[in-house]
């Protein structure tokens, strides 16, 4: 099923069965896990920084963390490595290889490391001469990384599109790795970049970019604070009409990490990436501290009713419905006829306003036409309980809060 939202005032959304995503079996609902790079960025000195470097034990112990306290069994199942892992050369055979300092025993053994744990394991690389941080990319050398990545059993490549050279050559290089990883024969989900580079050079053709990958980047890297957020936020909202009409099962428009658990969101602030990322059907990538995180965010992050909505088996991205008085309206339809619906106060100055919420302001196609059943989420939970067709609610929002809702 794929939906296209289409004009604002009729709120309408015209719905159509076929085809979504990159056809490799993966990635049917948005993939979910931890990614370093918005926490532990580019730390190499393992002298000055143990803790907080990247190498084995950094993953080894996240690895850990995913297991004993819950996060795989919340559904964050891929832990995955960003830049910054690899050796400053290729080997003799021109394979890649990581440093032999900070990874001592090889990318091989840490993947059976995380396979025993019944977790999956992510790399990064870069479609270009050399990846962001300036370690050795994969231009020229495709069909070689991905086998290379196959044999050490990796399950998922985020590739960076730093340093491509032309347009040609970047669009060409997604599309070359996409099929060298296809060609292992190995399950490996595909996440690109490829929309937030070709954007500067040329309008982005998601039907194709749909094709090749099973989530893909628009915009700038996120950051902890909450003028990224809104920035993220903001920009998904601009461009919905193109964005929503490309996710759906296979394929999915990626925001960047969550980074709730760390420093520069408020709780309110927190609420609102969980919530928003969960209605645009983002990958639910986290990046934070597993092992020193407070239990207000990992309740929240491990929240299953959230959960259910970000994966929610239609496979179809939220929007922006209304945009009025400092709030925003957003929706998310989900399987059997329910919705989603979300209500950000925008407004960052005074307490708590209220945000009238009626039955007419939202999708029309909502199944629940008689009775419907409505269940606050975040940010706490709270049943109303059956309505008729004209429900009406005032719901109370916090300063860059959100109020998360579910109509069944
Ligand atoms: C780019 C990407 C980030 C991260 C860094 C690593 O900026 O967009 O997500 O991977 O490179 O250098």
């Amino acid at each position: 099923m794929r939906c296209v939202w289409w004009t604002l005032a009729a709120g309408a959304l015209l719905c159509l069965p076929g085809g979504a995503g990159l056809d490799n079996g993966l990635a049917r609902t948005p993939p979910m896990g931890w990614l370093h790079w918005e926490r532990f960025m580019c730390e190499t000195d393992c002298g000055k920084n143990p803790s907080g470097c990247i190498s084995e034990q950094l993953f080894m112990q996240m690895a850990d963390m995913m297991v004993s306290n819950g996060w795989l069994k919340a559904g964050y199942r891929y832990l995955c490595i960003d830049d910054c892992w690899l050796a400053t050369q290729r080997d003799e055979n021109n394979r890649l290889q990581a440093d032999p300092t900070r990874f001592p025993g090889g990318i091989k053994k840490l993947a059976d490391y995380v396979h025993a744990r019944g977790l999956l394991l992510g790399i990064y690389q870069d479609v270009g001469k050399a990846t962001c941080a300036g370690y050795p990319g994969s231009q020229g050398f495709y069909e070689l990384d991905a086998q290379t990545f196959a044999d050490w059993g990796i399950d998922l490549l985020k590739f960076d599109g730093c340093n491509y050279g032309t347009l040609e050559l970047l669009e060409d290089g997604y599309r070359r790795m996409s099929i060298a990883l296809n060609r292992t024969g190995r399950n490996i989900l595909y996440s690109c970049e490829w929309p937030l580079y070709a954007r500067r050079l040329t309008k982005i053709n998601y039907t194709e970019v749909a094709e090749y990958c099973n989530s893909w980047r628009n915009f700038d890297d996120i950051e902890d604070s909450w003028t990224s957020l809104k920035y993220v936020i903001d920009f998904t909202a601009s461009l919905q009409g193109e964005l929503v009409a490309a996710a759906g099962p296979g394929g999915w428009n990626d925001p960047d990490m969550l980074v709730i658990g760390n420093f520069g969101l408020s709780w309110d602030q927190e609420v609102t990436q969980m919530a928003l990322w969960s209605i645009m059907a983002a990958p639910l990538l986290m990046s934070n501290d597993l092992r020193d995180i407070n239990p207000r965010s990992k309740a929240l992050l491990q929240d299953q009713e959230v959960i259910a909505i970000n994966q929610d088996p239609l496979g179809v991205q939220g929007y922006r419905l209304l945009k009025i008085q400092s709030f925003e309206l957003w929706e998310k339809p989900l399987a059997g006829g329910s919705l989603a619906v979300s209500v950000t106060n925008r407004q960052e100055i005074g307490g708590a306003r209220l945000f009238p919420l009626s039955r007419a302001m939202l999708w029309q196609g909502l199944a629940c036409k008689k009775t419907c059943y409505l269940t606050q989420l975040l940010p706490t939970r709270y049943e109303y309980g059956s309505f008729n067709a004209t429900f009406f609610l005032q719901l109370s929002v916090n300063p860059s809060g959100t109020v998360l809702l579910r109509v069944d």
